[in-house]
């Protein structure tokens, strides 16, 4: 499994606290089962990420985990937020692509999703990139439905947070949207060993398989997470 949103890297934004924490988080993603993991920090004005420095901070945690046994793979990424990115030069924008591969993990402005996301997702292929759009229950209001199908027809990809997935009941909105064909990844979007979300995806794939088929889990699991690690030109649900 893949996890492609995860604030695994130490002492950089409000993320992992130590190298020990990184670690940790490590091992918790290999007991769930994780092969990868993107490490992706945010890209805003109240963190201090110097972009420049993100491929040896990632280097720097995968040579310590392979030092340490644990057999996880680091993949270069960012979180970056609505407004940064649509500031950032198109090279720069790519560069922080999960993989590098083209497909930008998107941090909507607060509060509903608006006409600036659409607007800021329209623009992505001629800038060379595509959109994942993050953690859309956060960004819950009357009209999400309609404003993720809008996204997912302009090619963006819908990102849910694991555990938020794993802790829903029949009838939730995630557990709806799903239903609906809008869940198309999931994210742990782990900060810490030590505090809030865990490093884990298997619960929350659990609990889609409520409502989604085998080959549609195959696809959010699997297929989707693979294509975008390997620069896919376009990828869209197949229902
Ligand atoms: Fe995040």
């Amino acid at each position: 499994m893949i996890d492609v949103h995860c604030h695994i890297l130490p002492a950089l934004d409000d993320g992992a606290l130590d190298l020990e924490d990184s670690v940790a988080m490590a091992a918790q993603a290999v007991e769930d089962g994780i092969d990868v993991v993107c490490a992706t920090p945010h890209i805003r004005p109240d963190h201090l990420v110097r972009v420049e420095e993100l491929p040896s901070r990632v280097a720097a945690l995968q040579m310590e985990l392979r030092r340490r046994g644990l057999d996880l793979q680091i993949s270069p990424g960012a979180e970056i937020a609505q407004a940064t990115a649509a500031g950032l030069g198109d090279t720069e924008l790519r560069r922080l692509s999960l993989g590098g591969g083209g497909w930008v993990l998107v941090e909507p402005a607060p509060g509903p999703l608006g006409d600036d996301l659409l607007a800021l997702v329209d623009g992505m292929p001629a800038r060379g990139v595509h959109a994942i759009i993050a953690h859309p229950e956060r960004h819950a209001a009357s009209d999400l439905e309609e404003r993720l199908r809008e996204l997912t027809r302009r090619g963006a990809l819908i990102q849910w947070t694991a555990d938020f997935v794993a802790r829903a009941a029949a009838g939730d909105l995630v557990l709806q949207s799903a239903s609906a064909g809008l869940v198309h990844l999931l994210g742990s979007d782990a900060h810490s060993s030590r505090a809030g979300r865990p490093l884990r995806l298997a619960a929350g794939i659990a609990n889609l398989r409520q409502v989604c088929s085998p080959a549609q889990v195959q696809w959010i699991v699997q297929d989707a997470p693979r294509a975008i690690l390997d620069g896919a030109e376009s990828l869209s649900p197949p229902w």
